[in-house]
């Protein structure tokens, strides 16, 4: 892989101009809801597997991998070679006609999941493929309601945002879904105020409370992310899903995994948060990180669920020659350069010195996260717990300025979240959490 250069302090280059220009072009012409990074928001033009560099050619090691989604790093020459020849060739042909890559893969899927998840379905993002697994639960359930979770993210569009559990992605409310939320497994914060392990998991044994006491008794889904992304990588206990699923079984509610953000070797101990967990879903739904940055989305399920569209449905762009190409370079390159166990270890390393981090810096009230999903929660005290967003907003700029791209989420933006690409080594690790310490000196 690339040798790891540290980057130099940052504090005497200026914001290039262009930057200041595109930044008002952005604001001229881009919906106000799509909101920028940083004081000063820059353009990344360029990038090489663990680096990016932004218009004056700076130098910054990426440590949220364009939203969780570069999985084996920027401009990989391998992957991009084959998207490269098969644009050569032909780019778009449409779903009515057999396209090799789409089945490939798709068999690729079905080989990496349970027996059970036997139909796939492409999309060209994490959304489309949420909003068609609430299609088909709903149509084979005979029913819009649907069990999430508190603190989650599933999308942007009508129905998904409806699915979303937190307050400022909620645009809208009124989708025709009937969504029931469950309480989340937030041990930090947790809704009862129990403490793990002695809580006696109240977090999961409120599904049956909630499919009891506020549905008709059989809802069409339970979603939920094996770790929830956008709400701050926030990891369930060991337990919770294997102790949810009884529960659903139990009533025969069929299990919506959402691995947008989870899928594909970024929890390190398996392909899918599914299987770190131990459960098997009846349909899991994945996106971001399949192509490497290559929009492309998808679901697999079951035959029942899948078989519950009678009437005709494709995707235009979904599943098209460059996208499931992109996505089994990408898949071939992982594989190759065992990028998923290196999550395993290199997270792990990553873990410990985060962990020292939250020794130095009483600002920090958690870490948490599996393998390279490293989140560390940000308070102004950790008797209180009181989130501390502000401090946030100059980590992120305290890190920029040193050369380290870093992501934000978490109900109250409070969060650090860390999921840089799978390549990245103890070394981008160690230079990493150098400037995250420098960063949270300069932001107390
Ligand atoms: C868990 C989860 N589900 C769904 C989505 C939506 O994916 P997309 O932005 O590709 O539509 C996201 C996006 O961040 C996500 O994190």
């Amino acid at each position: 892989m690339t040798d790891v250069l540290i980057p130099t302090s940052m504090d005497d280059v200026p914001w290039p101009d262009d930057a200041a220009e595109l930044l008002r072009r952005h604001q001229e012409s881009i919906f106000p809801s799509v909101k920028l990074f940083y004081e000063e928001p820059i353009e990344l033009r360029a990038g090489e597997m663990q680096f990016v560099y932004d218009g004056a050619g700076r130098q910054y090691l990426d440590f949220f991998g364009g939203i969780a989604t570069i999985s084996s790093g920027h401009a990989v020459p391998e992957i991009n070679e084959a998207i490269k020849e098969q644009l050569d060739r032909i780019s778009h042909t449409s779903t009515l006609f057999l396209i090799r890559a789409q089945i490939e893969l798709a068999e690729r899927i079905k080989a990496m999941t349970p027996a059970k998840l036997n139909k796939v379905f492409f999309t060209n993002s994490g959304t489309e493929a949420n909003e068609t697994a609430f299609l088909i639960t709903t149509l084979a359930r005979q029913t819009n309601e649907i069990l999430a979770l508190r603190h989650s993210y599933h999308g942007r569009s009508f129905a998904t945002t409806a699915a979303t559990g937190q307050a400022p992605w909620r645009n809208s409310n009124n989708s025709g879904l009937h969504v029931h939320y469950v309480g989340n497994p937030y041990c930090y914060r947790c809704p009862w105020e129990k403490t793990y392990p002695s809580c006696d998991m109240l977090c999961a044994r409120d599904v049956e409370a909630v499919i009891r006491t506020t549905t008709s008794g059989s809802p069409a889904a339970f979603i939920a992310e094996p770790i929830q992304g956008v709400g701050g990588f926030l990891t369930p206990p060991k337990e919770y899903f294997v102790e949810v699923k009884a529960i659903l079984d139990r009533h025969g509610i069929p299990f919506i995994c959402d691995e947008v953000q989870t899928g594909w070797g970024r929890t390190g101990v398996a392909d899918f948060g599914f299987q770190a967990y131990g459960v098997e879903p009846e349909v899991m739904v994945f996106a971001k990180g399949l192509a490497n940055g290559i929009p492309i989305g998808g679901l697999a399920a079951t035959d029942e669920l899948a078989g519950a569209i009678t009437a005709l449905s494709l995707s235009t762009f979904g599943g098209n020659p460059i996208a499931t190409t992109a996505a089994m370079a990408n898949l071939n390159f992982m594989v190759t350069h065992q990028l998923r166990e290196n999550a395993l270890t290199v997270g792990a390393h990553f873990r410990a010195r985060l962990e020292e981090l939250a020794e130095r810096h009483p600002m920090i009230g958690e870490v948490r996260g599996m393998g390279l999903m490293q989140a560390v929660e940000l308070v102004h005290d950790r008797q209180t717990k009181q989130p501390a967003p502000e401090l946030m907003h100059r980590v992120l700029n305290e890190a920029k300025r040193r050369g380290l791209i870093i992501g934000r989420g978490g109900l109250h933006a409070n969060v650090i979240r860390l999921c840089p690409p799978l390549v990245v080594t103890t070394g981008d690790v160690d230079a990493a959490v150098a400037i995250l310490d420098e960063a949270f000196a300069a932001s107390a």
